[in-house]
C-alpha cells in the first residue's frame, strides 16, 4: 500500500519546471528520508492535530529556498556531502573579529584576507552584521532585520561576494543565527507594539506582572546590571515605553531591555525563522552561531534554561538544513554547566560547539597554577560523539563565566562558590600578587555571582609587566591548538592586545565591561608583527610556530584525547593518539620549572622529539619543563623500542584492531 502525506503534494506543488530532473530526484530524496523525524519533532512541540499543515508548510518552504540556492552553493553542499568531517582537520584555524571594529566595513574586511592566509585562517566568525538600532545593539545581537546587512558595515550583494572570495581562499563564513531574540525594532517588534496580535504572539508580552513574577521566581537573571529579572516594560502603541513602576504590560527581555525573546511554543515563530535561517544560509554562509541557544525554550515553574524542547526545536532546524543547505552546519553557543552543553553537541543538532569548560579552566589553571581541574576536565568531559568537535578558545567577545561543575571541583575539596569568589578577585587585581587586569562584569550582589572582561593579554599578565605574560599566552593557545578540533583565535590577541582603557567614554557601552575586551584594529601592534623585539613580535611569532607546527601534525586532527597524569599538579598532560603512536603534550602552568618523574613517564617511548623545538628528551631521566613550558611529543622514530601506541591494539590473532 502506498501511503501518501499531505506535505508529499505539497512538495510535488513546489517544483519549478526548470528544476533539474536529477537535482530535484536528490532533493526530494534528502526531504524524505528527513520528514519521519521532522513529523515526529513537530508533533512533539506542537501537537498533531496541526501537525500536517505544519509540515506541508514547512516542505514547501524548504522547497523554494533550495531552488533558489545557488549553484555554487549547491556545488558545496555536494562536497560536504561527501566530506562530512572537512571542519575535523588539523589544517582549521578559525578567528573572530567585530566588521567594524577590525575592518571598518565589508569591503575592509575583503582587503584583511591576505593577512588572513598569513595567519592560516581557515574559518571567520564575523560578529553580527545585519541591521540593527544604531546606539543600543548588543555590538549586533539585537537584530531589526536578518535579510539586510547594517548600512554602515555594506550590503548584502557585498557579503554574498566577500563570502565567495573567502571560499576560494579556504576560509569558511561564520555568522551568528540570533533566533532567541530581536531587537525592539525588528518589523515584528514594530507591529506587536502598534497592537497587531499576529506579532504580538512572535513574543512573550503579559498583561499585569502574576505572570511575569510567577516566571522570574524560577529563571536566573543574565543582565542584572541593564534591567532586574527576565521583563521589561512593553511600549505603548505610540512608542513610549513606560516607567517599570507605571508599566501594565510587560515583555521578556533576557539580555538587554531591547532583545525581545521569541516565542517558540508559537509555530509561526518556528516557520518564520526557519525562513530566515534558509536566507541566510543561501547568502554563501558555511556555519550558523546558535546564538543564546539555552534559552530558546521557556515553561513556567523552569529555569526556562536547556529545557527539552529546545532540543527539538534545533533539531528541527537541523533538519531543514540538511534538506535545503547541506553545506551548513551549527555551531553551539551554550555557556551552561558543562553536562548541558554537551547536549546540544550532535550531528542532529549542532555538530560544534564553543567549548566553555577548557576556557573557564585554562584561565583557572594559570591563575592557581594548578591543573587538575582542567586535567580532570580533559580526562572526563573532553571526548566528543564522531561527527562533531569543539570550538576551542582561550577567551571570545564576551565575558569569562566560570563554568565549571560544582560536583567536579568538589572532588578535589574545592568549595565552587568560594573558588569562583577567588577567581573573580583574581582577575579584577583585587588578590594580593594577581597578575591580571580584567574588569567585573554583570556583577550581582544578590547572588555573588561576577564574571570576568579583558583581553588575553591584560588577563594574561601583559598589562602589569608580569614577566611570564607572554609564555602565559602561548601557553593559553597552545592548549586550544593541541585538544582537538577547531582552535578559534580571539583576533587582536595574537599581537597582545590589551584591554581598550576608552571602553566606557561610549554612554551605550558604559554599563557593559565587555567592551573593554573589544578593541579596534590594533594598527601598530600588527605592524611589529615581524619586529622579534616587541611583545607583539614574540607573541605572533611564537603563535604562528604553534600554528605551523599543528598545520605539520595530523594527529592534531580530530577530537580524540588521552589524558595523561603527570602526578604533578602543576603540569598538564594529555596524548592525542594517532596511527604511528600519540603526540604526548605538556604544560607547566607554574612560574617555576617543574619535572615529570621517570617511573610517570615509563610507559612512553624512552626518547621523544619535542615537535615544537626539535630537541631529542630521553623520558628515562624525567622530563623537566621551564616555568610556562610547553613540549609536544612525538617517538623518536631512530629510537630502538617503545611500546605499541596508545589506541592501535592488536587482536590475539595479530592483525591490528581498528580505533
Ligand atoms: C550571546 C552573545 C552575546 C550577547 C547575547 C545576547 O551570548 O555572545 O554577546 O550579548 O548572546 O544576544
Ligand atoms: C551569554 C552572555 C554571557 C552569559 C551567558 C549566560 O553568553 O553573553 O554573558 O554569561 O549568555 O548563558
Amino acid at each position: 500500500m502506498l501511503l501518501t502525506h499531505p506535505w508529499m503534494h505539497a512538495l510535488d506543488d513546489a517544483r519549478q519546471p526548470e528544476t533539474d530532473p536529477a537535482d530535484w530526484a536528490e532533493f526530494v530524496a534528502r526531504t524524505s528520508a528527513e520528514m519521519p523525524r521532522i513529523h515526529g519533532l513537530m508533533t512533539e512541540l506542537y501537537g498533531s492535530e496541526r501537525v500536517d499543515a505544519e509540515l506541508a508548510a514547512f516542505v514547501t518552504q524548504l522547497a523554494e529556498s533550495w531552488q533558489h540556492r545557488p549553484a555554487e552553493l549547491r556545488a558545496v553542499d555536494a562536497a560536504r556531502l561527501a566530506d562530512p568531517d572537512w571542519f575535523q582537520s588539523n589544517q582549521m584555524l578559525g578567528g573572530v573579529c567585530y566588521v567594524d571594529r577590525y575592518a571598518g566595513d565589508l569591503e575592509g574586511v575583503r582587503a584583511r584576507i591576505p593577512y588572513f592566509i598569513e595567519l592560516g585562517l581557515t574559518y571567520l566568525h564575523l560578529m553580527p552584521l545585519f541591521e540593527a538600532p544604531a546606539e543600543n545593539s548588543d555590538g549586533g545581537y539585537a537584530v531589526s532585520s536578518y535579510r539586510e546587512v547594517n548600512p554602515a558595515l555594506g550590503d548584502m550583494a557585498q557579503l554574498q561576494s566577500l563570502a565567495a572570495e573567502l571560499r576560494a581562499n579556504g576560509i569558511a563564513l561564520v555568522l551568528d543565527f540570533i533566533f532567541n531574540h530581536t531587537s525592539n525594532e525588528h518589523e515584528w517588534a514594530r507591529r506587536a507594539i502598534a497592537g497587531e496580535q499576529e506579532f504580538e504572539n512572535y513574543y512573550w508580552v503579559f498583561d499585569g506582572r502574576e505572570q511575569p513574577d510567577a516566571f522570574e521566581a524560577t529563571v536566573r537573571e543574565i543582565f542584572p546590571d541593564d534591567h532586574p529579572g527576565s521583563f521589561v516594560p512593553f511600549p505603548h502603541p505610540d512608542g513610549t515605553v513606560p516607567s517599570r513602576a507605571e508599566a501594565e504590560r510587560w515583555v521578556w527581555a533576557t539580555f538587554h531591555t531591547f532583545q525581545w525573546d521569541l516565542n517558540y511554543s508559537n509555530p509561526a515563530v518556528m516557520r518564520a525563522m526557519a525562513g530566515e535561517m534558509l536566507f541566510l544560509a543561501n547568502q554563501g554562509i558555511d556555519v550558523l552561531r546558535m546564538d543564546a541557544v539555552a534559552f530558546i525554550w521557556k515553561q513556567l515553574g523552569t529555569s526556562c534554561e536547556n529545557l527539552p524542547e529546545a532540543h527539538l526545536l534545533i533539531q528541527i532546524f537541523t533538519a531543514a538544513l540538511r534538506i535545503a543547505a547541506p553545506a551548513v552546519m551549527f555551531k553551539s553557543e551554550a555557556i551552561v554547566h558543562p553536562d548541558q552543553v554537551v547536549e546540544y553537541i550532535s550531528v542532529d543538532e549542532c555538530r560544534i560547539s564553543y567549548n566553555p569548560l577548557q576556557m573557564a579552566l585554562i584561565w583557572n589553571s594559570l591563575a592557581t597554577r594548578d591543573v587538575r581541574l582542567l586535567q580532570q576536565a580533559l580526562d572526563r568531559r573532553h571526548n566528543l560523539p564522531p561527527g562533531t568537535a569543539w570550538v576551542n578558545y582561550v577567551r571570545s567577545h564576551d565575558d569569562i563565566g566560570w563554568t565549571f561543575a560544582d560536583e567536579d571541583a568538589a572532588e578535589f575539596g574545592i568549595n565552587g562558590f568560594d573558588h569562583r569568589r577567588f577567581l573573580n578577585n583574581f582577575f579584577v587585581n583585587r588578590f594580593p600578587g594577581s597578575f591580571a587586569r580584567g574588569i567585573p562584569f554583570q556583577d550581582n550582589p544578590k547572588t555573588g555571582d561576577c564574571r570576568i572582561s579583558g583581553t588575553t593579554a591584560s588577563l594574561a599578565g601583559l598589562e602589569a609587566g608580569d614577566a611570564g605574560a607572554i609564555r602565559r599566552i602561548l601557553l593559553a593557545h597552545s592548549i586550544v591548538l593541541s585538544t582537538g578540533g577547531i582552535p578559534l583565535i580571539y583576533l587582536g590577541d595574537e599581537v597582545g592586545q590589551l584591554n581598550d582603557p576608552h571602553w566606557a567614554d561610549v554612554p551605550a557601552q558604559a554599563d557593559d565591561s565587555r567592551w573593554a575586551h573589544r578593541p579596534h584594529y590594533p594598527a601598530e601592534l600588527y605592524a611589529q608583527r615581524s619586529d622579534p623585539t616587541t611583545d607583539a613580535g614574540r607573541i605572533f611569532a611564537g603563535l604562528q610556530h604553534l600554528i605551523a607546527v599543528r598545520r605539520a601534525t595530523p594527529e592534531f586532527s580530530g577530537g580524540t584525547l588521552i589524558g595523561f597524569d603527570t602526578k604533578n599538579p602543576h603540569v598538564l598532560g594529555y596524548q592525542r593518539p594517532g596511527p604511528a603512536g600519540a603526540i604526548v603534550c605538556f604544560a607547566n602552568v607554574a612560574d617555576q620549572p617543574h619535572t615529570i618523574a621517570a617511573l610517570t613517564l615509563s610507559g612512553l617511548p624512552g626518547t621523544m622529539i619535542d615537535l615544537l623545538t626539535d630537541a631529542r628528551h630521553t623520558l628515562r631521566a624525567g622530563l623537566t619543563l621551564p616555568a610556562h613550558g610547553v613540549v609536544w611529543l612525538r617517538a623518536d622514530p631512530e629510537s630502538a623500542s617503545y611500546p605499541a601506541p596508545a589506541r592501535t591494539a592488536v587482536l590475539p590473532d595479530g592483525t591490528p584492531r581498528a580505533s
